[in-house]
C-alpha cells in the first residue's frame, strides 16, 4: 500500500514537472510567436472579396488563357504549385520557387526579395511577367472591361464602369487578405490546450526554440518579417540566379539575403528554399541547422523538429469555387 502510494505521488510529481516545463516553454515561445487570427469578412468587403476570388481563379488574365493565380498558388494545396520553380507562359520555368499565398498578408513585404510593398502592388507583377501570365496590363484591363459580369461588379463596388488595373489588383488583394489558416495544433497549444501537440512535437518546438531557429522564424507567421542571409555560418551554393534583397537595394552587402519564409503550413509547401532545392522538410531542417546555426542535428532531433513543423498546419479556408462571368462578344481571345 505504502509502495503504491509512493509510486502514485512520484508519477504526479513527474507529470506536474513536465507540465511546468511545458508551461514555461509556452510562456517563452508566446513572447516571440503569436497565433494566427481568424478573418471576419465585413459586410462592406464581401462583394470585393468575391470579385477578387473570381479574378484569382480566372485564366483569362493570362495571355495563354490557361494560367490563373491559382495555377501557381493552388489554394486546394498549400497555396503553392509544389514545383521546384514555377512553370509559366509557354511552359517557361521561372527562376524561383513560388511562396504560399496563405497568410501572406502578414509578411513585411511581398516576393523573396521584398520588391512589392503589399499584396495590391504584388498582384500587378505576375499578370504581366513574361514567365508567369505574360499579359500586358492594358490587355488585362481590356479583357475585364469586355466581360459584362465583371463590369457590373466593378460598378457596384468602385462606382465606375471604367475598369482599371487598380480595381483588379485591389480586389485580388482583398481576397488574398482572407487566405489565413488559424487553429493549427501549435496555435491551439499556444492558447493553452496541452493536448493539441504530441509529446514529440513539443520536444521539437523545444529544440526549435533553444537552438535559435526562432531568431529568424518568429512573429505570427514564423517568418515573413525580416530579410536574412541564406548561409550565415556556411555559404550556400544555389542553382538559382536570384540574388535576394540586393536586387532591390543594389547594395552588395544584401546579396543572398531573402525574406525569411513563413513556416506556417510548411508540410504542404514543398519543395523548399527560394530555389526549391530541398525536396523534403528533413533536408531543409538539416541544411538550416548547418548553414544558419552551425549545428549538426542528430536524426532524432531532426525527426522531432519536423514533427513540430507539421503542427504548424492550420485550417485552410474551405471556399466555394467561384463561378466566372461569361466572356462578351469583344473579349480578346487568348494567344497560347
Ligand atoms: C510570388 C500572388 C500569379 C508564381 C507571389 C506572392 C504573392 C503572389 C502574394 C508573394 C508571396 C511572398 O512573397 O511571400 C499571386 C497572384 C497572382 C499570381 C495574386 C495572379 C495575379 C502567379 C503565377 C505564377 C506565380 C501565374 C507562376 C507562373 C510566383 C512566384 C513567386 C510568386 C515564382 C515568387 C517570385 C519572387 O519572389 O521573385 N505571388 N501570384 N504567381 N508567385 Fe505569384
Ligand atoms: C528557410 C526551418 C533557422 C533564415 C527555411 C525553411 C525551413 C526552415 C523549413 C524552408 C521554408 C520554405 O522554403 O518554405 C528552419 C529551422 C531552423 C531555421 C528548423 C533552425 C534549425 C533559421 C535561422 C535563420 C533562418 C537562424 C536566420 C539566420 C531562413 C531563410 C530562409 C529559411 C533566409 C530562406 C532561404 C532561401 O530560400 O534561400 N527555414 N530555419 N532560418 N530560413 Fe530557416
Amino acid at each position: 500500500m505504502k509502495v503504491r502510494k509512493l509510486i502514485v505521488s512520484l508519477s504526479v510529481v513527474g507529470m506536474s514537472s513536465v507540465a511546468i516545463a511545458d508551461a514555461q516553454l509556452r510562456a517563452e515561445v508566446a513572447k516571440l510567436i503569436q497565433p494566427i487570427q481568424p478573418v471576419v469578412i465585413s459586410a462592406d468587403q464581401k462583394a470585393k472579396v468575391e470579385l477578387g476570388k473570381q479574378l484569382f481563379f480566372d485564366p483569362r488574365l493570362s495571355m495563354s488563357g490557361i494560367i490563373s493565380c491559382n495555377t501557381c498558388h493552388n489554394v486546394m494545396l498549400g497555396g503553392v504549385d509544389n514545383l521546384k520553380t514555377s512553370i509559366g507562359h509557354k511552359w517557361q520555368p521561372g527562376p524561383v520557387n513560388a511562396p504560399t499565398v496563405f497568410n501572406s498578408k502578414l509578411n513585411l513585404a511581398q516576393f523573396w526579395d521584398g520588391r512589392a510593398a503589399n499584396l495590391k502592388e504584388q498582384a500587378a507583377g505576375p499578370i504581366q511577367a513574361p514567365v508567369e501570365m505574360a499579359m500586358p496590363h492594358t490587355l488585362a484591363v481590356e479583357v475585364i472591361q469586355s466581360i459584362p459580369g465583371y463590369v457590373s461588379q466593378i460598378q457596384a463596388i468602385y462606382g465606375t464602369d471604367k475598369v482599371s488595373l487598380d480595381h483588379i489588383t485591389d480586389a485580388i488583394a482583398a481576397y488574398e487578405e482572407t487566405l489565413v489558416t488559424p487553429n493549427s495544433p501549435f496555435d491551439r497549444w499556444l492558447r493553452g490546450d496541452d493536448k493539441a501537440m504530441t509529446a514529440e512535437q513539443i520536444a521539437g518546438l523545444k529544440i526549435f526554440y533553444e537552438s535559435g531557429c526562432v531568431a529568424c522564424h518568429n512573429g505570427p507567421n514564423l517568418g515573413g518579417n525580416s530579410y536574412q542571409k541564406m548561409g550565415v555560418v556556411e555559404p550556400y551554393r544555389s542553382s538559382s540566379p536570384a540574388e535576394g534583397r540586393a536586387a532591390v537595394t543594389k547594395k552588395d552587402e544584401d546579396r543572398w539575403f531573402f525574406k525569411v519564409p513563413t513556416l506556417r503550413n510548411v508540410e504542404l509547401t514543398y519543395p523548399y528554399f527560394h530555389d526549391g532545392e530541398a525536396s523534403t522538410l528533413e533536408e531543409a531542417v538539416v541544411l538550416m541547422g548547418r548553414l544558419q546555426l552551425g549545428r549538426t542535428f542528430s536524426d532524432d532531433e531532426v525527426k522531432k523538429i519536423v514533427a513540430f513543423l507539421h503542427a504548424l498546419t492550420g485550417e485552410r479556408p474551405q471556399d466555394v469555387l467561384p463561378l466566372l462571368p461569361a466572356s462578351g462578344p469583344n473579349t480578346p481571345r487568348p494567344d497560347p
